[in-house]
């Protein structure tokens, strides 16, 4: 079993209507204008796609932030570079981020529902998360925690019907690897310094993975990748970092619960 995991390509793109002044919308478009497109290039997901048909995994995982501000025309951009891997005959997961999910603006918020149908396809919808999939041996558990948020902060929540629903799954006997899919990291290090951007709620999902009921955590948000370490050194947090801004994504290799293998691929 092979899964590729990709996160946070971020494209972008001006104001898409006047009201994009008057909500949140303008914060992404002003940081994509004068920080983002200097610094994630979008030809690296390119890359990531080419690289991805190459090997043809069991499945692909994206999870999240295809864009900076949410906006129809910034999905549209990252579809036709994603278009290929809906054609190859392999399944997609996609998980959206915080910037997906930006704004409660109707049309915004269908492209992004538009974007999970598409992505992931076989009839899966966003308000159908979370969800669970078996896949390639695997049991997929495909948790949303991004919402829209004020204009300062980009705090993720987990509500506590969808921490029992999770905690409902991972009671019953484990008969697959189980691989926890979710935009945010469950795990924290610096909650304090980090308060801006961080996931609220999580503590319970994060016991689960913590007890082994869940064998791997796959997640993006922040954009340097990493991997934490349970006490005996194996991984089970996966964040895939920004491909587009360091041009890496990560290959998952294995079959049991406890013996995957990772390898960080630089494109
Ligand atoms: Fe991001
Ligand atoms: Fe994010």
């Amino acid at each position: 079993m092979k899964i590729i995991h990709f996160s946070d390509p971020h494209a972008g793109g001006g104001a898409e209507d006047w009201m994009a002044y008057f909500d949140k919308r303008w914060v992404g478009v002003f940081n994509y204008r004068f920080r983002r497109r200097f610094r994630h290039d979008l030809g690296k997901l390119e890359r990531a796609v080419a690289y991805i048909l190459s090997v043809r995994p069991d499945v692909a995982v994206c999870t999240g932030d295809l864009t900076s501000a949410g906006q129809p025309g910034e999905f549209e951009r990252v579809r036709k570079v994603l278009e290929p891997l809906k054609t190859a005959g392999f399944p997609l997961i996609y998980m959206p981020g915080n910037h997906d999910c930006y704004v409660r603006r109707p049309w915004c918020v269908k492209a992004m529902k538009d974007m999970v149908a598409y992505l992931n396809g076989d009839g899966v919808a966003f308000d159908d998360f979370p969800l669970r999939r078996r896949i390639a041996g695997i049991e997929f558990l495909l948790l949303n925690t991004s919402r829209p948020s004020n204009l300062l902060c980009s705090w993720g929540f987990l509500s506590r019907e969808d921490s029992r629903t999770i905690a409902g799954w991972c009671a019953e006997k484990k008969e697959l690897p189980r691989v926890l899919v979710s935009h945010y990291p469950m795990t924290e290090n610096h909650p304090i310094l980090r308060i801006r951007h961080r996931l609220f709620g999580q503590k319970e999902v994060l016991k689960l993975a913590e007890e082994e009921k869940i064998d791997l955590v796959l997640c993006g948000h922040v954009h340097k990748p990493y991997f934490r370490n349970r006490p005996d050194g194996r991984i089970f947090e996966c964040c895939a970092g920004s491909v587009t801004r360091n041009g890496s994504l990560v290959e998952i290799d294995g079959d049991a619960p406890g013996a995957f293998t990772f390898k960080t691929v630089d494109l």
